[in-house]
């Protein structure tokens, strides 16, 4: 199958594209540094022909309100009218854990957007909504850093490795549309406070983690069901402790 990865070159699109080609798949990288913007339209059509499955992973380069929200909308469009023009047969986009629970975050705001034109497309489609991934953690940490102090909420959170998240949506790509929405959650649900120290353990860093049930998560206060999937999650293998020694030994090298 020829198999369009946009976002083909990030944490997540170069994964999904070495898998696919491990598998024999005609897999092609798509992004701006391939000539491929979901934008702009450059190369849009091109890339799209022949495909049978479109994999959407590309990320907004901004985070800030306005300009996430466009790019996931401008995007999101401009991919579902090349696919619908190139007769694609799958549309598989990869969504977040609790979206339309955190609307006061202008991300997730985004991320259901792209969700509801994916639905009202008509194309036929399946959106893998996965939880935060263990390299967003560092992320999570410094969004929420005050000095030398990280205030964060102690409700649950549920990681998964980018590597889990990227054989998920291997399968899904591979598979028959869905029409609907499917999870994947890491391993283990812990407390957010805690994940973080761990993080820190593991990496020497000293700043200290404070649990607060009022801290905000990127704007939005969280409570265990905001981030962990409903009933029958797929759920990575890898675990974060593992993930964890695995990593600093690379840095380390
Ligand atoms: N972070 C999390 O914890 C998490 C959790 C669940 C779901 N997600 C979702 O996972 C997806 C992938 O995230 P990621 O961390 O793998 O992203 P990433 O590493 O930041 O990669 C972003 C990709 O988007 C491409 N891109 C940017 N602008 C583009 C454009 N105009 N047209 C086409 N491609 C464009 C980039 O291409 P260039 O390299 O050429 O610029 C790059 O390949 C995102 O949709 C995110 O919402 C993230």
């Amino acid at each position: 199958m020829k198999i369009v990865v946009i976002g083909g070159s990030g944490l997540i699109g170069s994964k999904l594209v070495k898998n696919l080609r491990e598998r024999g798949h005609d897999a092609l990288a798509a992004s701006p540094r391939t000539g491929v913007n979901s934008i702009t339209g450059e190369g849009l059509a091109e890339a799209l022909d022949g495909a049978d499955v479109v994999v959407d992973v590309a990320n907004a380069p901004s985070w800030e309100d306005q300009a996430v929200l466009e790019f996931f909308e401008t995007s999101s469009r401009n991919l579902l009218a090349a696919e619908a023009a190139a007769g694609v047969r799958h549309h598989v986009a990869l969504s977040i854990v609790g979206s339309e629970r955190l609307p006061e975050c202008g991300y997730f705001r985004a991320k259901v957007a792209q969700e509801s034109l994916i639905k009202a497309s008509g194309m036929p489609y399946t959106i893998l909504r996965a939880t935060q991934f263990f390299e967003f953690v560092g992320g999570i940490a410094q969004a929420a850093t005050v000095g030398e102090e990280i205030r964060l909420s102690p409700a649950l959170i549920q990681p998964i490795a980018s590597d889990d998240v990227a054989a998920a949506l291997t399968e899904v790509a591979l598979a028959a549309p869905v029409n609907g929405t499917l999870e994947v959650g890491g391993p283990e649900a812990v407390p957010l406070d805690e994940m973080v120290r761990r993080m820190l353990r593991a990496t020497q860093d000293a700043r200290k983690v404070v649990a607060d049930v009022h801290a905000r998560y990127f704007g939005a206060v969280l409570d265990d069901q905001s981030l962990t999937p409903g009933k029958s999650p797929r759920l990575g293998a890898i675990r974060f402790e593992d993930w964890l020694a695995q990593s600093t030994a690379e840095a380390g090298r």
